[in-house]
């Protein structure tokens, strides 16, 4: 609630001011997180391919910031508190990644967005002005996150036809370029609906946000250590789990369970899965668990699971 004005018009710009604010602070950061992952993983003799990575991660940092500055006073507690757009790791991921791997990553940002939180940025109200600014926004980013989508499918197809080496499994490029797509997806909807819910089919989120966290699983069972047993076994046992989910959805399978209880069993084994990401990112922060999985990526796997689960708790309540 902005302003204390309660008439429908306002509200109607009001949702749309801070759907989009909330989808973008999320997405931007998640999108630029990719390419910081792909640097990290591509070959010194691709030039080309990490200045693009380069140039996309850029890119989307600039959004971030940009969002960012229009963003205090329009974003629900809800999503503040949510652990999506920050966790109490990020900055300690990134400062870490930051000394790993020589990759530039804008703290200054991260430090600035944390501020939201704390009320201590300028607040907007809404006027002609500022809705503008972010349909203009709103299209940059879909135009741009369409470039994304396109690279990652490129990037993907060189790899498995090996003709590009990559030390991050080809898999996972292209569950980042559906992230891409969905994101656009949403985004897209927030431009063409007057009063939007951008979440409102609840099975098509499930659907996505259960396979995420089933590939989420798998990934991290490759990326561990193979010494890492006890690990190793957590993430396939969710990665089963996460199966058992996705294949309720699957045409040829009878529904025998109401999506009521698809939702609520979906929520448990999110709730469990984003525990189990918390406690990796702590481990791979404080140097505990071997692997090729850096703390930046496991504080963005818990940023997703916290994401859905918001979305997720939203619609079992109905809301
Ligand atoms: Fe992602
Ligand atoms: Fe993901």
């Amino acid at each position: 609630m902005v302003g204390g004005v309660h008439t429908s018009a306002v509200t109607m710009t009001e949702n749309y001011i801070g759907q989009s604010i909330e989808l973008n602070l999320f997405w931007t950061r998640i999108i630029k997180e990719h390419f910081i992952f792909m640097q990290a993983n591509l070959m010194p003799k691709d030039v080309s391919y990490i200045q693009q990575a380069e140039d996309f991660k850029r890119l989307f940092e600039d959004f971030l910031y940009r969002t960012i500055r229009m963003a205090n006073g329009f974003i629900s507690s809800e999503v503040l508190l949510s652990g999506e757009l920050l966790t109490d790791k990020t900055l300690l991921a990134e400062q870490k990644t930051v000394g790993l791997t020589g990759i530039t990553i804008g703290i200054p940002i991260t430090l600035e967005e944390s501020h939201l939180a704390l009320g201590t940025l300028p607040v907007h109200v809404i006027s002609p002005e500022l809705t503008a600014g972010i349909s203009a926004l709103n299209e940059q980013i879909i135009s741009s996150a369409r470039s994304v989508a396109d690279f990652m499918g490129k990037v993907y197809e060189d790899v498995i036809h090996c003709r590009l080496y990559s030390t991050m499994l080809p898999s996972i490029y292209d569950h980042q370029r559906g992230e891409t797509l969905n994101y656009i997806t949403l985004l897209q909807r927030l431009q063409n609906h007057p009063m939007p819910d951008p979440y409102s089919n609840i099975a098509e989120t499930e659907k996505f946000w259960n396979n995420n966290m089933m590939v989420h699983a798998e990934a991290v069972r490759q990326l561990l250590d193979f010494s890492e047993r006890a690990m190793i076994k957590k993430a396939n046992d969710f990665a089963l789990r996460f199966n058992q989910l996705v294949r309720k959805f699957t045409s040829d399978t009878k529904p025998t369970v109401s999506l009521k209880q698809i939702t609520s069993e979906s929520r448990h084994a999110t709730v469990a899965i984003r525990d189990f990401k918390a406690t990796s990112t702590d481990m791979l922060l404080a140097c505990q668990l071997k692997g090729v999985m850096s703390a930046l990526l496991a504080d963005h796997l818990l940023r997703e699971a916290n994401y859905y689960l918001r979305i997720i708790s939203r619609s079992s309540t109905g809301v």
